[in-house]
């Protein structure tokens, strides 16, 4: 019988090289994207994103002014001046309307510090405050963050974190899952970020919204024995995959990523309630349990930040809004549904202080730290039996 003759059925091999190249996937978290549809006409040119060639030393430990500790806990002064001030949800984020950022006195700062720690995220509607004015107003509530690897804006804002997409980066959906889009700002720092202020500049006309998700109700959400371990408990936030999102997008990273381990349960230094300090985009593990432990009880509260509808709100930005929020109680994810529209957006972040465990809390100050949840129902008049015991009694809720 005559040989069968071998033919080659494959492409030729690629190389490694090659290979790599069309591997590389941008996750526009991690990775931020360098494409621009190059409008020269755009007006806000000079905020676009620019991502400096410059080296920063570590950061070193800042001093922080807990504003909202000399704030009038009625807030009146604050509240009084705007039209209207209204909750969205029972747990996160209140709107208010008819108040210029630009004129606040000191005293209605300090109130609006309050009322972030309360409510997580205040929104702002059609805010004329220019950036260096945002910058400012940042400045107050703490000394500013600049990011290590996200872009800055092209006239030389170091301290501004520039959000930019438009109809060139169209995000991969290959290169992410939604879960490790929630994030608090920067948490793997040693001083995170307190109340954090974004204003959107152009966006487009539907899409784009940011959800904010509490980490005080997600602390009352839980029993008290899984409140109980928690408390006891730390875990590692890590910069390295947005350092290395950002080497693999061929972008520097300006100042060496690190990894710093906070509680898993903080206490606000303002309000005195706890909550959740985890989410998804930064924490590794949780320490000092095993691997598998670690694992099954992040990816239980990952979800509960991001699928929990209870305690989340979702805001619809028009251009010109501002959201401030406080990522020391909040995690925040926002939204790709918008390509190829432009959005552009502003973000000021103020260092807040080390964060305190329960026990580092209540030794410092004296108090005892508290479930947010226990303390309204407490101020309204309403007694709550807690499950103690284990036995849930029956609800017959099915529908
Ligand atoms: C951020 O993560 O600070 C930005 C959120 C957004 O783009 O809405």
């Amino acid at each position: 019988m005559a040989p069968v003759a071998v033919t080659e059925s494959f492409a030729p091999a690629k190389s490694i090289k090659d290979i790599k190249e069309e591997a590389k996937i941008f996750n526009p978290f991690y990775s931020p994207s360098i494409g621009d549809d190059g409008d020269s006409n755009y007006e806000h040119a000079q905020y676009k994103p620019s991502f400096p060639n410059v080296s920063w030393e570590p950061l070193t430990e800042v001093q922080v002014t807990e504003r909202g500790l000399f704030a009038d806990p009625s807030k009146k002064s604050l509240l009084k001046a705007a039209q209207t001030v209204k909750h969205l949800t029972p747990v996160i984020g209140t709107e208010i309307l008819g108040l210029d950022l630009r004129q606040l006195s000191d005293s209605q700062k300090d109130e609006l510090a309050l009322l972030v720690a309360e409510r997580g995220v205040v929104f702002f509607r059609d805010q004329p405050i220019n950036i260096h004015e945002q910058l400012d107003l940042a400045r107050y509530f703490g000394p500013l963050h600049k990011h290590a690897t996200t872009p800055i804006t092209r006239n030389g804002l170091e301290e501004v974190h520039v959000v930019y997409n438009d109809a060139s980066r169209r995000p991969d959906p290959a290169a992410f899952s939604k879960l490790e889009l929630w994030h608090s700002d920067v948490s793997y720092e040693v001083q995170p970020p307190s109340t954090t202020s974004l204003k959107v500049i152009a966006g487009p006309e539907v899409g784009g919204d940011t959800l904010w998700s509490s980490g005080y109700a997600l602390y009352s959400s839980l029993s008290p024995g899984f409140q109980a371990y928690l408390e006891g408990l730390t875990a590692v936030h890590s910069a390295v995959a947005q350092a290395e999102g950002a080497r693999a997008a061929g972008l520097p990273v300006r100042r060496q990523e690190i990894e710093t381990i906070h509680p898993i349960v903080r206490v606000h230094p303002t309000t005195g309630w706890k909550s959740v300090y985890l989410n998804p985009g930064f924490v590794r593990r949780i320490v000092g349990v095993p691997k598998a432990e670690s694992d099954a009880i992040l990816t239980f509260l990952f979800h509960q930040i991001s699928d929990n509808p209870d305690y989340q709100v979702r805001f619809k930005w028009n251009i010109n809004d501002i959201a401030i929020w406080d990522n020391r109680v909040t995690t925040h994810s926002a939204t790709f549904d918008f390509w190829p529209a432009t959005r552009h957006a502003l973000r000021a972040t103020p260092h807040g202080e080390k964060p305190a465990s329960v026990a580092d809390y209540e030794k410092q100050t004296g108090k005892q730290a508290k479930d947010r949840q226990l303390v309204i129902w407490e101020q309204q008049g309403i007694k709550v039996d807690l499950p103690t015991n284990g036995v849930s009694k029956k609800r017959g809720y099915n529908d």
